[in-house]
């Protein structure tokens, strides 16, 4: 099995790639600087590291390409990309309406619109090497606009809405071309990574998952998507989330 994971520091990225790492899978990491230690398995003959700059995804001519063309030639089985941001120095998730800046939106739709929508383009031309290929992008429940009853988290709920839409229009034109490959918006859960730290007082009991947990469940849950399944938003068990 090959995987490959966007986004490699993130604390589901990591958690992931040791996850198929265990299960003795090659695993193609990019992440803008080197992995943490401490987050990867002490021999790992599987792991490829590639670093990158998010702005050679919008140039033609980066190195970027080159590299995935190259990681590409092998076929890959699932890809995950695992960018987000929700609070960053002086981004910090809305209360209100009033809290809004065109500084922290531009921040969050950077993050969580832009940067995976430009991941996924650029992976584009190489998809037809792995006709079966299942691709995972990390969104969130509080993305969809159905489900929103609280209101808050303007900028984070805006730009992952925007994603589950750049998602849906992706994978009907994959569709056409591939129509054994699958693409997925997908909530992983709440999990205790560095972007949840600082809301996790008020959850309920058993609401927070470790790294490791939540990628065993996307793991089992990614195992059985099917292609029937393309353009929808995912809750980390495979269940259905309206947009
Ligand atoms: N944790 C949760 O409870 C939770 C809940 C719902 C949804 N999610 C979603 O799950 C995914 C992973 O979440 P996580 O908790 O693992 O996040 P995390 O630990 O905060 O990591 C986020 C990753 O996004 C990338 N990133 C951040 N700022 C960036 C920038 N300016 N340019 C390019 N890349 C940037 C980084 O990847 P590199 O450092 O590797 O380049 C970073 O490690 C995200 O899409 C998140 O929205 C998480």
């Amino acid at each position: 099995m090959h995987v490959v994971i966007l986004g490699g520091n993130s604390g589901i990225g990591a958690a992931l790639t040791a996850h198929y790492l265990q299960q003795q899978a090659q695993v193609s990491v990019f992440s803008r600087a080197a992995l943490a230690d401490a987050v990867l398995p002490d021999a790992a003959p599987g792991l490829q590291q590639y670093q990158y700059q998010p702005e050679m995804l919008e140039q033609a001519q980066s190195p970027l390409h080159e590299t995935l063309k190259t990681v590409f030639s092998q076929p890959v089985d699932l890809v995950f990309c695992c960018l987000g941001l929700l609070h960053q120095d002086q981004l910090q998730p809305e209360k209100s309406l009033r809290q809004l800046s065109a500084a922290g939106l531009r921040q969050a739709f950077e993050v969580n619109t832009i940067l995976p929508a430009l991941w996924l383009q650029a992976i584009w031309p190489w998809l037809s090497q792995s006709p079966q290929v299942k691709l995972c992008w990390l969104s969130a429940k509080v993305g969809s606009i159905a489900d929103n009853q609280a209101g808050g988290w303007h900028s984070y709920r805006a730009s992952k809405a925007a994603l589950n839409m750049l998602v849906r229009c992706a994978s009907i034109e994959l569709k056409r071309s591939l129509p054994q490959a699958t693409l997925v918006a997908l909530h992983p859960g709440t999990t205790d990574t560095a972007m949840s730290k600082p809301f996790q007082r008020n959850l309920p009991a058993g609401q927070l998952q470790t790294p490791a947990d939540t990628a065993r469940r996307l793991a089992a849950t990614v195992a059985d998507l099917t292609p029937a399944q393309t353009g929808a938003l995912l809750h980390w068990d495979g269940s259905v989330l309206p947009y």
